[in-house]
C-alpha cells in the first residue's frame, strides 16, 4: 500500500461515504477525538476531518466524509486505490473521558463520526456510555448498528420519525436527565444550532457538556486565526485548544456567523467544479 492510498470507501448515508486510508505515521499516534488536514490533490485546499477509527496494526485510519462543497465532491469522486495528496495529523486534543463515570454521548448528523470513537474507546474500557443519535432521516443515519453494539442504552431518533422515534435529540436528553439518570457528562457533536439546544437543555440540570467545534480552518496550527472562537470570554482556537470545549462557556452566536463568513465564495468554487458559473 501507498502512503495516503485509499483501501476502501463504502457509502454509509445519503452523500456520506467511508474512508480508509492508509497513513501508519497518523495511525500509531491518532486517538478519539483528534482530525486530520487532508488535500486531495496538489492544488486542493487543505479540509479538516475526525479520526472516526483507526487500525494501528494495519496502519489505517477511517473517516466519514459528508459531501457539502467544493473538496468533499472533490474527495467523494475517488476510487480506492487513489492516492491522496496529504493526510495530515493527528491534530487537536484527544477527548478526555478519564475524569467521567455515567457519559452520555449525544450525536446529530455527521457529529456520529466525532462520537463513535468515544463510544468504541468507553466499551472496550468497560464503561460502555449510552448514545442519542439524531438525524434528519433514515437516510442519514450512520454507524446504527455499530452503536448499538458498543454502548449500553442506544436512543435512535429521526427529524421526521422515518427512523427510530420521531423528534429532536434534545427531547430524549430532556427525558434522560428529568428521570434522574446521573449523568457526569454530556457530549454533544453535531451542528452549531443542535449543540447550542443540547447545551441549553444540560444547563438546566447543571450537567457539564462537551461540545466538538468545527470551525472553519487552514493551517490546523493556530497560525492563521480562522477558527478562532471565544469559550469563557476568552479566545481560543479550534484546531489547538479543541476541538473540545465546554459547550456552557462557547460563544455560540460568534461562531454561527463566523461559520458562514465564505459562503459566497464556496458557492462559486461548487460551480466552478461543476462546471456552471456564470
Ligand atoms: C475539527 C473538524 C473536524 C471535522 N470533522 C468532519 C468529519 O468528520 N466529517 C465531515 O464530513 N466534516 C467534518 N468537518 C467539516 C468539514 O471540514 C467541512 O465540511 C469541509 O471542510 C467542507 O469543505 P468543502 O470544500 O466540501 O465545502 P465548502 O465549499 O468549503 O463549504 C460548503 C458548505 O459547508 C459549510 N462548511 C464548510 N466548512 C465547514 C465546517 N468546518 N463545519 C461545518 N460546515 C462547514 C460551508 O459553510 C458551506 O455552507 C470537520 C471540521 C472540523 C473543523
Ligand atoms: S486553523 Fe489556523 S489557527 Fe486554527
Amino acid at each position: 500500500m501507498e502512503k495516503y492510498e485509499i483501501v476502501s470507501k463504502r457509502t454509509l448515508a445519503d452523500r456520506v461515504n467511508e474512508y480508509v486510508v492508509y497513513a501508519p505515521s497518523v495511525a500509531r499516534h491518532c486517538l478519539a477525538g483528534q482530525f486530520v488536514i487532508l488535500r486531495v490533490d496538489d492544488d486542493g485546499e487543505r479540509v479538516p476531518f475526525t479520526v472516526c477509527d483507526y487500525d494501528r496494526a494495519v496502519g489505517t485510519v477511517s473517516i466519514l466524509v459528508q459531501e457539502v462543497g467544493y473538496t468533499t465532491m472533490k474527495l467523494a469522486e475517488t476510487k480506492v486505490g487513489d492516492r491522496l495528496a496529504d493526510f495530515v495529523g493527528p491534530l487537536g486534543n484527544p477527548t478526555d473521558l478519564s475524569a467521567y463515570k455515567r457519559i452520555l454521548l449525544v450525536g446529530g448528523g455527521i457529529g456520529a463520526a466525532v462520537i463513535y470513537p468515544q463510544a468504541k474507546q468507553l466499551f472496550s474500557e468497560n464503561r460502555a456510555a449510552d448514545v442519542v443519535l439524531g438525524a434528519r432521516n433514515v437516510s442519514l443515519v450512520m454507524y446504527e448498528e455499530e452503536f448499538r453494539k458498543y454502548c449500553k442504552n442506544f436512543h435512535l431518533i429521526t427529524d421526521d420519525g422515518s427512523s427510530g422515534r420521531k423528534g429532536f435529540v434534545t427531547d430524549i436528553v430532556r427525558e434522560l436527565l428529568e428521570k434522574g439518570v446521573g449523568y457526569d457528562a454530556v457530549f454533544a457533536v453535531g451542528p452549531l444550532g443542535m449543540m447550542r439546544a443540547v447545551c441549553n437543555v444540560t444547563r438546566e440540570f447543571g450537567v457539564h457538556t462537551v461540545v466538538s467545534m468545527n470551525s472553519l480552518m487552514v493551517d490546523g496550527t493556530g497560525m492563521c486565526g480562522c477558527c478562532r472562537i471565544t469559550v469563557g470570554g476568552k479566545i481560543r482556537y479550534a484546531c489547538i485548544d479543541g476541538p473540545e470545549f465546554d459547550g456552557h462557556e462557547v460563544d455560540f452566536d460568534e461562531a454561527a456567523s463566523r461559520a458562514v463568513m465564505y459562503r459566497e465564495a464556496e458557492k462559486e468554487h461548487v460551480c466552478r467544479l461543476r462546471g456552471t458559473a456564470k
